[in-house]
């Protein structure tokens, strides 16, 4: 039996008519916890919901309302609540063999970015030193830290919270002799690094929206030969190109020059918005 149909049996006695009708059709659930979404004019219901939710879902603990919006520079999730089961938000997500442990309640994670997730591990040579510019939790690195060979990895990250878990995770997936976690501002980290003579083959900058102001800090660990940054950000899918370039008028005025290798749609983010990577090879023009 679908799960609308199921959570529909178990409230019938609770809900009217028209409430059972907009019950939600599925869930998201990352490792025991299921995060859903309940419609505004459910909102009042929403503790009972979450216990059928749980029970026509036995082997779950807990269930959380999600209302699925991300903000601030930090990305954190907003309106996460605990509806029903064990209230216990820190989980320990698997995926693609790697393991992220992160509290449900302050820190994103989007399914969504699976594919990219493990797209960019498999693009990595050996040898490789890369620096990922907004890490998080370790989404890019993690993945990178496992599937690839790379030599090392710069992972910075400006929220305390998240910079925690990063740490936790780098040791939960015996990473500690490939990633270097940083806490700080990459605007100033990056630059640090530049300084004490690091050099990337690759630099990730998975943030939205496009983080334009960090490209000048970026340049300054590219490399003679040239390095590859992954610029990402949210826009309308015919206009996406705008955004790459953007990207090259920065670096250009900074004596850059940048080619297209290729870009990709990640997910759909909203009405006609799309989240793009570009992947973008950056060399110092000779002057
Ligand atoms: C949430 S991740 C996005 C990861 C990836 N795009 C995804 O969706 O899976 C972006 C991270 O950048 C961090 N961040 C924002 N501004 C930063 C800065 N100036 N320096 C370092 N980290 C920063 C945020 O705290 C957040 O953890």
């Amino acid at each position: 039996m679908k799960f609308k149909e199921q959570l529909r049996n178990a409230l019938k006695n609770e809900l009217s008519e028209d409430e059972l009708e907009n019950l939600p059709r599925g869930f998201q659930s990352i490792s025991k916890v299921i995060l859903i979404k309940i419609p505004q004019e459910l909102y009042e219901k929403r503790k009972i919901i979450g216990m059928k939710c749980l029970a026509v879902n036995p082997k779950m603990d807990a269930v959380y309302l999600y209302g699925g919006k991300i903000s601030g520079k930090f990305r954190t999730p907003e309106n996460v609540e605990f509806l029903a089961g064990k209230d216990d938000p820190i989980v320990i997500h698997r995926e693609h063999d790697v393991l992220y442990k992160f509290d449900i309640t302050k820190i994103m994670f989007s399914k969504g970015n699976l594919k990219e997730r493990k797209h960019l591990a498999t693009l990595v040579q050996p040898g490789e030193v890369i620096i990922d510019m907004f890490a998080g939790i370790g989404y890019f690195s993690l993945p990178i830290g496992v599937h690839s060979e790379a030599k090392s990895i710069y992972s910075i990250e400006l929220n305390p919270i998240a910079f925690a878990f990063l740490q936790e995770n780098v040791e939960l997936n015996r990473l500690g002799s490939k990633i270097v976690p940083i806490f700080g501002d990459c605007k100033e980290e990056v630059v640090k690094l530049s300084e004490k003579g690091i050099e990337a083959d690759r630099i990730i900058m998975g943030v939205f929206p496009a983080p334009i102001e960090y490209i000048p800090s970026a340049l300054s660990c590219v490399k003679d030969s040239g390095t590859i940054i992954h610029y990402e950000g949210v826009i309308e899918r015919e206009n996406y190109k705008s955004l790459f370039d953007e990207f090259e008028k920065v670096a250009v005025s900074k004596n850059f020059s940048c080619q297209l290798k290729s870009h990709r749609f990640v997910k759909s983010y909203g009405p006609k918005l799309y989240h793009v990577v570009f992947d973008i090879i950056v060399q110092k023009t000779r002057s």
